[in-house]
């Protein structure tokens, strides 16, 4: 796809609902016990691979595309049958890992199998925990990666120390603590997005979280609820740096979640000098939400690290076009994950921003980029990850020539309307 040009990005958006909550509404409302409503659901490809794997295990899900709501007549949570396929994620880690945690707890033999990048992807820091408890897993070609087997097992409660910052693996934990034998307590090395916990609390289970540490105590029962979910920070992302690095620019951004575990993108711009306001700030949906105003803004280069880096790792690539667009140097650390994701985003930044014209260059854990050069156009392989190529769409409206973003259709993962937003914004 060649990317359009645009010379000042001007109006409101609203974008699609969070993934992260999205994913997390179906599994806890397949393990409630009636009809639990989802608003604001995000209709991207990962979270419907998420109700399709619960359908396969028997729960009946109703999807609306048009109003995205979603009622899935949950089942309680014994009420999962074993499905007659394999479970296919496609290309979601979040599906793959949180899933294995309540996998982990039935009592049959599960089937978890995706698509190129998942079987790439490492299930080791799930299978360790996961088995401790007493689930087993048979990795079927990779060791430690999909396809994989698991038996479920009779769960007993853990400490875990996880050696990563990682929501995916604390929840895959937690949601295998609802049936096992006592408590079980995560501790992350930093504190990673707290939306389970904070859905395991509107489902009535007994979640404590003391600094990076969350306990939960086996639930009985899970009753149906109603489900807002609010919009994704991490799609916003793309639309907060588009307003601040395009001449002449005002974007406001409705209803977006800003969940201080996700709101790391809204420091960073600070940090780099951005005109970004919140208004509307609103907490009685479960989830704190805002409206984002971000202005054409003056940036200068920062230093991103430590603490921070979980609660903005999804928007790093399009942090590090920013820092392209800033004056000096920008460092981020402490980013090792981003290797394992979707793609090595790590890699792939360095590879693309380079092939732009940007000065950067790729570290062990992060990158360097000395930014403020003008960019040109160059052709991107977004290596069909969705978070690479909705950051070059809009890096490749403001470059000089024509941007060719190969495998652009991927933005399907988290953000279908992607480009007819991005277009209605453009003057
Ligand atoms: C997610 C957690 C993060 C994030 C992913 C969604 C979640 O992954 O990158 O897009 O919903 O829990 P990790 O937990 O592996 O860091």
């Amino acid at each position: 796809m060649i990317m359009k040009h645009f010379d000042r990005l001007q109006g409101e958006v609203t974008v699609p609902g969070d993934k992260s909550i999205s994913h997390r509404s179906i599994m806890l409302g397949s393990l409630a016990k009636g009809t639990t409503e989802v608003t604001g659901f995000l209709q991207g490809a990962d979270c419907l691979s998420s109700i399709s794997c619960f359908q396969k295990m028997g729960i009946d899900i109703n999807n609306n595309p048009e109003t995205n709501t979603v009622l899935i007549h949950g089942k309680g949570l014994h009420g999962l049958s074993a499905p007659s396929d394999i479970l296919d994620v496609g290309n979601s880690g979040t599906t793959t890992r949180l899933m294995s945690g309540i996998l982990a707890a039935q009592p049959f033999t599960s089937t978890v199998d995706g698509d190129a990048s998942i079987r790439k992807r490492p299930m080791g820091r799930i299978m360790t925990p996961l088995s401790m408890m007493g689930a087993s897993f048979e990795s079927l070609a990779t060791d430690k990666c999909a396809p994989f087997k698991i038996h479920g097992g009779n769960l007993q409660g853990i400490h875990y120390e996880s050696p990563v910052a990682s929501a995916q693996v604390k929840s895959a934990i937690l949601l295998a603590g609802l049936y096992a034998d006592g408590q079980t307590s995560v501790t992350e090395p930093a504190l990673s997005r707290n939306h389970t916990e904070l859905m395991f609390e509107s489902f009535g289970i007994d979640i404590k979280t003391i600094g990076t540490t969350a306990t939960v105590t086996p639930a009985k029962e899970l009753i149906a609820q109603k489900i807002e979910v609010p919009g994704d920070i991490s799609s916003a992302a793309y639309f907060i740096v588009a307003g601040l690095i395009t001449p002449n620019s005002e974007i406001t951004i409705k209803n977006v979640g800003i969940n201080p575990t996700r709101d790391g993108i809204l420091t960073v711009c600070k940090n780099m000098g951005a005109d970004i306001t919140l208004s509307n700030v609103k907490d009685d949906i479960g989830e704190p939400v805002a409206d984002i105003t971000v202005r054409t803004s003056s940036l200068h280069g920062c230093t991103i690290e430590g603490d921070i880096i979980p609660k903005l790792i999804d928007e790093i690539p399009v942090i590090a076009i920013m820092a392209a667009f800033a004056n000096g140097t920008t460092i981020i650390k402490d980013a090792q994950e981003l290797k394992v994701k979707e793609s090595n985003r790590i890699d792939v930044m360095v590879n693309n921003l380079s092939s732009m014209g940007v000065d950067i260059e790729g570290t062990e854990d992060g990158m360097i980029i000395r930014g403020g050069k003008p960019l040109h156009a160059a052709t991107i392989d977004s290596k069909l990850d969705h978070r690479i190529a909705m950051s070059f769409a809009i890096t490749g409206g403001l470059a000089d020539g024509d941007t060719e973003i190969i495998g652009a259709e991927c933005v399907n993962i988290s953000y279908p309307n992607f480009y007819s937003d991005l277009d209605m914004l453009t003057k």
